[in-house]
């Protein structure tokens, strides 16, 4: 059995990787509809070897597919998300417009997969955001063998997270300011080049960023545990693809960092990484860009803390943060429900 699917988004750097990892994992695509903006309407790109046509969003008939994977800004789901979802396709969702409704599963596969079934309820499915989902992915083994009361987290962000226009700046600039001139900013508020940003998305209320209370709502969604406290400071640094999180937790029984360890080595979707010499921990460039799991490091017990553990986690963001996620949920999807 085959399933025609559509990507909206398709020439940005998630739906690119959407596309790629559909090939990559053998997804059972019948027919692939790549979808963006009237402006690359008509261009092609390339899906199993096979030049495809992409289309205009605006113009689409979504009855025409049975699985839409969007990743083309918030408003773009805002609009289309439900439309797909009349016409009986079923949305996995790469936006935060839709992840704090409570009708709307917010999914990563190896933590809450059993949602994937509330898709019925408006046939849409909410993939989390990147930074979320990578420190999820390694609390996991945590959560359910000794609970955790509180994470405080610190995000070390790439530019790829905001976008192909994002990545061509960090390039640009980089290579200007090599030749000794001036660097202009114009995604980021300031110069990324050789610098960093301690502002992800826009400021709330309460003077944390939406990138940081998307981490707080995230988990005590995806955990399903409003008690859980998230303390998070997120960071955009001069990284093309590969975010990473220094993560330190309290946990409700105490854990030595030796257990943690064996915890980490059978936990699903995640690769230990932690010897304690030169180079014994993974890092954006060198472990995870291009690389499906969440690389974990780092695993000390807190000195200062009784019962807490720190950990230093990287995943690709594109990938597992975005694409891959919402992959994996469309084959939990095909597997058990459509
Ligand atoms: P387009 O190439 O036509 O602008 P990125 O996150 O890398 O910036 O990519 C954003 C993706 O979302 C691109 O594929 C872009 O298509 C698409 N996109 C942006 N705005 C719209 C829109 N209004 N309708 C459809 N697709 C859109």
């Amino acid at each position: 059995k085959t399933y025609d699917v559509a990507v909206v988004g398709a020439t940005g750097a998630v739906g690119e990787a959407m596309l790629s990892i559909l090939e990559q994992r053998d997804f059972p695509v019948g027919k692939i509809y790549p979808l963006a903006s009237s402006r690359s309407a008509g261009s092609t790109i390339l899906f199993k070897n096979k030049p495809v046509v992409v289309e205009d969003l605006a113009t689409f008939d979504f009855s025409k597919v049975q699985i839409g994977l969007f990743s083309a800004g918030g408003s773009v789901s805002a609009e289309y998300a439900p439309k797909a979802a009349a016409a009986s396709c079923v949305v996995i969702d790469n936006t935060s417009h839709f992840r704090y409704d409570p009708n709307v599963p917010l999914v990563v596969p190896e933590v809450n997969p059993e949602k994937v079934a509330d898709y019925t309820n408006c046939g849409i499915i909410a993939n989390p955001n990147c930074s979320t989902i990578q420190m999820l992915v390694a609390l996991k083994p945590f959560y359910d063998a000794v609970g955790i009361s509180r994470i405080n987290v610190a995000t070390y962000q790439a530019v790829s997270g905001t976008g192909k226009d994002a990545i061509n700046e960090l390039a640009s600039q980089t290579a200007t300011l090599l030749n000794a001139k001036g660097a202009e900013a114009k995604v980021y508020p300031k110069q990324i080049a050789f610098n960093l940003l301690p502002q992800i998305d826009v400021f709330q209320e309460n003077g944390y960023t939406k990138e940081e209370m998307k981490m707080v709502w995230e988990t005590k969604k995806i955990f399903g545990d409003e008690g859980i406290l998230v303390n998070p400071t997120c960071v955009r640094v001069p990284v093309f693809y590969g975010h990473s999180e220094a993560v330190h937790i309290e946990t409700k029984e105490k854990i030595t960092a030796a257990q943690a360890q064996e915890l980490l080595k059978k936990a699903p979707g995640v690769v230990l990484l932690d010897e304690h010499q030169d180079g014994g921990y993974p890092t954006p460039v060198t472990e995870a860009a291009g690389e499906d799991p969440v690389y974990v490091g780092r695993v000390r017990e807190d000195i200062s803390c009784d019962r807490g553990l720190n950990l230093w986690v990287v995943a690709d963001n594109v990938r597992k943060g975005a694409a891959l996620n919402s992959v994996q949920i469309a084959e939990i999807l095909i597997k058990d429900y459509i």
